[in-house]
């Protein structure tokens, strides 16, 4: 009797193994979950870069070699100046980005890593098109941990509503499971960055005479109007109609009016990363344009 259940058992286990695709026990995963679990690389090459310079001075490069898939170098990382809890911080920040572009590696194909310009000059660039006037002396994202922050709130929470959006659109249970683990981590950063800037709100940001929370509001607006699709990003300080039940200003999490994060397609988030408000006009950290299909198709051949 033992026997038989044993090889009941086992019958059933060939049986699911069998009706579920392939006989290594791995699902297939559609070309369409490929490109937009692929799509993700761009922004998390950004991230474990920009990290990993201003944590440890070095970048992929030099750290985790294999995982650039043999893509140029970043252009102007740098050691930021950073106090040690927020150099801690970044740290993890950075080996968590290592491990999201393994873990994405290993399920799909993936892609070289585009060059990026993570200088001083190309996140100035932002912070004045933020402001619509050029700030004087130009930002210095690497200067000190506020004017670290501030940059860092321009990169996790865009890939934040690029996974939100993402995962109605995915078919396979392996595409969804990775894009949840991925979410909740990149949310997670993202808290972790606007808790330590709510917490200096209404510090200035020396020499400007602009506080952390108008920093922020600043920078949500520009990712509003180069997304083209709305209301998707809030600053730290807002209304109280758009904080959470329309009741309360403080806005240490930006989300909907059912306070649930909201989502952006690839096409807005290439709109926000390029700073150009256009899919098909490559520029700010991606000077020659994200990698993968989603990216490419924008571009002319
Ligand atoms: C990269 O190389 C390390 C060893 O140096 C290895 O442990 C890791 O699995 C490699 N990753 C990939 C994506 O090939
Ligand atoms: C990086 O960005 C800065 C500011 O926009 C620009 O001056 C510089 O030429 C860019 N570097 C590359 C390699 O694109
Ligand atoms: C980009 O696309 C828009 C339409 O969305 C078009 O008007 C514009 O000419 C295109 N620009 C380039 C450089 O291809």
């Amino acid at each position: 009797m033992a026997l038989f259940s044993a090889s009941a058992t086992a019958f059933i286990a060939l049986l699911l193994l069998l009706l579920h695709g392939t006989s290594t026990g791995q699902e297939q995963i559609p070309n369409s979950d490929v490109d937009l679990l692929e799509f993700p690389l761009n922004l998390e090459f950004l991230e474990a870069e920009f990290f990993s310079f201003a944590a440890y001075g070095r970048g992929l490069d030099s750290i985790a070699p294999n995982l650039t898939l043999g893509g140029p170098p970043p252009v102007g990382g740098r050691r930021a100046n950073l106090s040690p809890l927020i150099r801690d911080i970044i740290a993890q920040f950075a080996l968590q980005e290592f491990g999201h572009l393994r873990a994405i590696q290993n399920t799909v194909r993936g892609f070289p890593r585009p060059l990026l310009n993570i200088s001083a000059q190309s996140f100035a660039t932002v912070i004045n098109q933020a402001f619509g006037q050029p700030l004087q002396p130009p930002f210095d994202p690497y200067a000190n941990d506020i004017n670290y922050l501030i940059a860092s709130y321009l990169i996790p929470y865009v890939g934040l509503t690029g996974y939100v959006g993402a995962n109605p659109n995915l078919q396979s249970t392996t595409a969804k499971s990775l894009v949840a683990g991925l979410l909740g981590v990149e949310s997670g950063q993202d808290a972790v960055i606007r808790t330590l800037l709510y917490e200096r709100a209404s510090l200035k940001v020396r020499p400007y005479p602009f506080t952390v929370a108008e920093f922020s509001t600043k920078i949500s607006n520009l990712r509003n109007k180069l997304g083209k699709e709305g209301v998707k990003d809030e600053g730290l300080i807002v209304e109280p109609a758009a904080g959470a039940e329309g009741r309360i200003s403080g806005n240490v999490l930006s989300a909907d009016k059912d306070s649930l994060a909201y989502a952006r397609t690839p096409e807005e988030v290439l709109r926000i990363v390029y700073g150009s408000g256009q899919a098909n006009v490559t520029g700010g950290f991606y000077p020659r344009g994200g990698n993968g299909r989603i990216a490419r198709s924008y571009l002319p051949s």
